[in-house]
């Protein structure tokens, strides 16, 4: 299949991750910057969508499958930085994310809960069950632990837990703990010696505070520009490729380009290569 776009130093690709990533050859890219869909957190209404698996170990293997591809396409001095926040174990349901086509409520808005179930746009999950055991109830899942773990047996080395300590977050309303304010960015080697630019701005700690989210056009989920700038310029090395197997709203594509790099962005849903095109349509127009 053609790229959905494909324009300077752009490429999107369209359609499921694991997929797309074999069409890409070996050691091809030179950092890979990423955020997947977390474990229902969100219904981004489209067949295929990882992040609402049956159970969480259904999840962290299909995530693990990903990052076996990406290790593949990955160059042998490359560095992956993932991004992914963590769950508790709860029966939770999720509806269509706000944004998606179709979708508004009586009121013109958001739909009410009630409107969302009625319209069978819902998702109710199951029981965590995670190693064939059922994760105690109300307990944080370690999911990104879990992942990291994994992916340190298929090969990875693990060289950083930072911790992206979030300014400006939506409240939190749980009354029994703490409201969680940061996330981890993980950074991930394929080789014992990798390119590392130690003299890249913020890399003297590993806290990192960035805003939650840049709130780019209308996907959700994104996260700030400084993030994915911060990493490609750490451990992308200059010209090199950059990719993204969740690329959403295209930010580390935006960022990527700013930095002069080439960018290879996946998704799966067209509605976000969309975003990604207008924003880097935009910045081709800023002199
Ligand atoms: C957390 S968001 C990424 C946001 C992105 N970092 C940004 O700044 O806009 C996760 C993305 O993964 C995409 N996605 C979900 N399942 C996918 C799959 N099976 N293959 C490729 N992309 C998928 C969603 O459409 C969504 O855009």
């Amino acid at each position: 299949m053609p790229p959905y776009y494909c324009h300077d130093q752009a490429t999107l690709l369209i359609g499921d991750a694991v997929e797309q990533l074999r069409t890409l050859p070996e050691r091809s890219v030179d950092a890979v910057v990423s955020s997947p869909p977390y474990y229902f957190q969100r219904d981004y209404g489209v067949e295929g969508q990882y992040g609402l698996e049956a159970t969480p170990q259904e999840y962290l293997d299909t995530l693990r499958l990903v990052f076996r591809e990406v290790r593949r396409v990955l160059a042998d001095d490359g560095t992956l930085w993932l991004n992914l926040g963590d769950a508790y174990s709860q029966r939770k349901a999720v509806r269509l994310s706000s944004h998606q086509e179709g979708l508004h409520g009586a009121r013109g808005a958001r739909p009410s809960w009630r409107e969302s179930r009625a319209a069978g746009r819902a998702r109710m999950s199951r029981e965590n069950l995670i190693d064939g055991q059922a994760v105690t109830e109300k307990s944080l899942m370690m999911l990104p632990e879990r992942l990291a773990i994994g992916m340190c047996e298929d090969g990875w080395i693990l060289r950083n837990k930072i911790v992206w300590a979030m300014t400006a977050t939506t409240p939190d309303p749980t009354r029994d703990r703490i409201p969680g304010k940061w996330e981890p960015v993980l950074l991930f080697s394929k080789s014992a010696r990798y390119h590392f630019d130690t003299s890249t701005p913020g890399t003297d700690s590993d806290v990192w505070r960035f805003p939650a989210s840049s709130g780019a056009g209308s996907h959700t989920a994104s996260y700030p520009l400084e993030l994915p700038l911060r990493c490609i310029r750490a451990g992308c090395k200059p010209g090199g490729t950059v990719l993204d197997p969740f690329s959403g709203s295209g930010t580390t594509g935006e960022a990527a380009l700013q930095l002069g790099r080439e960018y290879i962005g996946i998704d799966l849903n067209p509605a976000y290569h969309e975003l990604a095109k207008d924003r880097f349509a935009r910045r081709a127009l800023t002199p």
